[in-house]
């Protein structure tokens, strides 16, 4: 089963998040892969609904609460914020944004309850077990080692005893299978999938779904000494936001068309427990539950101690929002773990957008602007194109039709790139139509084709890139000369040389001007030092440098002598796969070309390192990393300046003869 097939409803809900912390990029990832799906499908023409919003009830809340010394609903208000101002930020197109707080979400959870008491699929009982509070669950026995620690996240367990509600869920064990069977793509990536019907299969337990010791959160119906378990409040979510039980409209047009986007590590919530509340309530599971990967930090898990926790606000004002989304969705296969890093984005910026596209646009319009007078050609110079005008149109179109299946799978790495495929493929097509060779008078009209072929492609580039950067796409939109917005294109209405209107085009600013390598460096290491002050106001300040004070034994002259130290010139710099430390550097020593292995990645840039004179020890025996040989050592000075490692590389002055020794 595709999605591409329905035309109509799509109604797409992040995860709420949890308003105990700071949003970070884990937050921000969700949330952009989500208004990216929204804003392609709007464009398609499908009616749309995307929904986020905030989980406010819960222990983990109440404590945090707490610990501030503020009531649970300040905390939630003024934390609310932070996230509503970062889909700002982030140029987020959310329809609706819910807050488990609500009334009308409260009604319905209750609703909820009351129903499933009636139905007899809610019942009272006794719970003991052990609990964690941090991820307001009950972890089951066999999960639990001598140690009593959450097998999650590893924090240690409590033991609980409580009169509970429980939710007949083991009763749904044979539904969800089947559901399941029937509905192969209701669970995203297949790993997902698999990972779940196995989970189901090992047996389902009744959930216990109230809590007495618990007090900020939904009371129980009925029965008020309960609050409702937290995940269930959080589930309900999803519905409260589209009006049920009132069978208005909005709900109509929703529910049979709801797609989840969460993390993979709260897959089973939304897999197992939902799907079976939905069929005990008679309503359809989720059409699909799309779980994407965890992203970790140049190599680390993200942790506030380390000081690598991305902020998003930070990176949206260093790279801008739309480079950021891109990058976040570019970066790694849609469902995949991935890395993130910095210097990954940087590079990133540089490549594909300063590059790739930015030339694209800058190229075609300053020939427009040149050579026609700011005035696009009429689009019935298209009639006389030739084949190497129609193999660019062809593919254009291949374009747009190939993305919307990537789209239809939620890969929205895959669909950028087929996007860039087409970008590439325009710039190309400049290297070999030279336009400028063409000149100013052109009596067969060939440079009126080409820069109407090329304006045609950009068009289709500003509407296919606007889901993923919409403010790029609406920037694009207007240097094209085209007045309407952006955003009120729509896919069926497109077409190849079919905008008839009078064109002039209005080049502004780059797109996206290449970020400067060395400079990146400086603001890069200037904000990680303002991050760990903050964290750590009693570290030593930067200046008072740390540094190995052990001595070594005396060593006579010759012992020195038997070192061959020279001047070398490095030439280039490559990465060394899966190694995240090592550089590959090529050195010239004057009489020969070396190659060193050097784990100095995370100090320099290769731009910083390329031209550079250094020292290096070149009568060293060679050793081999990651299989590549390394044939010498750079020398290099190495402290830690209170906040981390730093070093700085031995050198001589710019232009000194390289393989000169030193004594
Ligand atoms: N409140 C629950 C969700 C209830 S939905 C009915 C919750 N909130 S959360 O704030 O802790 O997490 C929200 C989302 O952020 C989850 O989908 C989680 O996977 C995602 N991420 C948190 N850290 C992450 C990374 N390091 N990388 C990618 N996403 C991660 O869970």
């Amino acid at each position: 089963m595709s999605d591409s097939g329905c035309k109509h409803g799509f109604y797409l809900t992040t995860p709420i998040y949890y308003v105990n912390d700071v949003p970070h990029i884990g937050h921000a990832y969700t949330t952009i892969a989500c208004d990216a799906l929204a804003r392609w499908h709007r464009m398609r023409g499908d009616d749309t609904r995307f929904l986020t919003g905030t989980d406010e009830h819960g222990q983990k809340i109440q404590q945090a609460a707490e610990r501030r010394g503020v009531t649970p609903i300040e905390l939630c208000d003024e934390v609310v914020m932070n996230f509503k101002k970062l889909w700002d930020a982030l140029g987020i197109s959310n329809d609706d944004f819910i807050r488990t707080t609500e009334d009308r979400h409260v009604k319905v959870t209750q609703y909820f309850f009351k129903a499933l008491m009636e139905s007899g699929d809610i019942y009272k009982g006794s719970y003991e077990g052990w609990y964690c509070v941090p991820c307001e669950t009950y972890v089951p026995d066999a999960q639990i080692g001598d140690d009593k620690v959450c097998p999650d996240c590893k924090r240690p367990l409590t033991r609980m005893s409580e009169e509970s509600y429980f939710f007949r869920l083991s009763k749904y064990q044979g539904a969800l299978i089947k559901y399941y069977d029937d509905h192969p793509d209701a669970i995203m990536p297949k790993a997902r999938y698999n990972e779940v019907i196995s989970f189901i299969k090992s047996g389902l337990q009744d959930l216990s779904i109230s809590r007495t010791t618990l007090k900020w959160g939904i009371p129980v119906p009925g029965d008020e000494r309960h609050t409702v378990y937290v995940w269930l409040d959080a589930l309900i979510n999803y519905i409260s936001a589209v009006g049920y039980p009132e069978a208005g409209e909005k709900w109509e047009s929703c529910w049979p068309h709801v797609r989840h986007m969460v993390g993979k590590d709260i897959i089973r919530f939304h897999a197992v427990i939902w799907p079976a509340v939905l069929m005990a309530m008679g309503l359809n599971p989720p059409v699909r539950v799309f779980a994407h990967g965890w992203w970790t930090v140049e190599g680390d898990k993200m942790s506030k101690s380390k000081g690598n926790v991305v902020d998003p606000f930070e990176m949206v004002e260093v790279y801008g929002a739309d480079a950021f989304r891109y990058f976040v969705l570019r970066e790694v296969p849609f469902g995949n773990d991935g890395d993130f890093s910095e210097l990954g984005m940087m590079n990133r910026i540089n490549s594909d957008l300063a590059n790739d596209i930015g030339n694209l646009l800058n190229r075609t319009l300053q020939m427009i602007e040149k050579y026609r007078d700011s005035r696009l050609p009429g689009a019935s110079v298209l009639e006389r194109a030739r084949d190497v005008d129609f193999a660019l149109r062809d593919m254009a179109l291949r374009t747009m039709s190939e993305m919307d299946s990537h789209m239809a799978d939620f890969a929205l790495d895959a669909a950028l790139k087929s996007l860039w495929v087409l970008i590439g493929a325009g710039n190309k097509y400049i290297d070999e139509t030279q336009p400028w060779k063409l000149g100013r008078e052109d009596p067969d009209e060939r440079l009126d084709i080409v820069l109407r072929v090329l304006w045609e492609v950009l068009r289709l580039s500003a509407m296919l890139i606007y889901p993923f950067m919409p403010e790029t796409a609406g920037r694009m939109h207007k240097q094209l000369g085209l007045d309407a917005d952006v955003s009120a294109e729509r896919h069926s209405e497109w077409g190849w040389g079919t905008y008839a209107a009078d064109v002039t085009v209005k080049k502004q600013e780059v797109l996206f001007p290449r970020i400067d390598a060395v400079k990146w460096k400086e603001g890069y290491d200037a904000r990680f030092r303002a991050r760990m002050a903050l964290l750590n106001p009693d570290a030593p300040p930067p200046t008072a440098a740390a540094f190995d004070t052990s001595h070594k034994e005396q060593v006579e002259i010759d012992d020195f002598k038997k070192l061959e130290i020279r001047v070398a010139r490095i030439e280039s710099v490559d990465m060394v796969e899966k190694a995240q430390k090592l550089y590959k550097l090529k050195v010239d020593l004057g009489f020969e070309k070396r190659v060193i292995v050097s784990s100095i990645r995370e100090f320099f840039t290769p731009e910083e390192l390329i031209g550079k004179n250094i020292l290096v020890l070149c009568n060293l025996k060679p050793a081999k990393f990651r299989g590549i040989e390394s044939e010498g050592m750079l020398l290099a000075a190495e402290a830690d300046d209170g906040h981390r490692e730093i070093i700085s590389l031995a050198a001589v002055d710019d232009g000194f003869p390289v393989g000169s020794p030193v004594h």
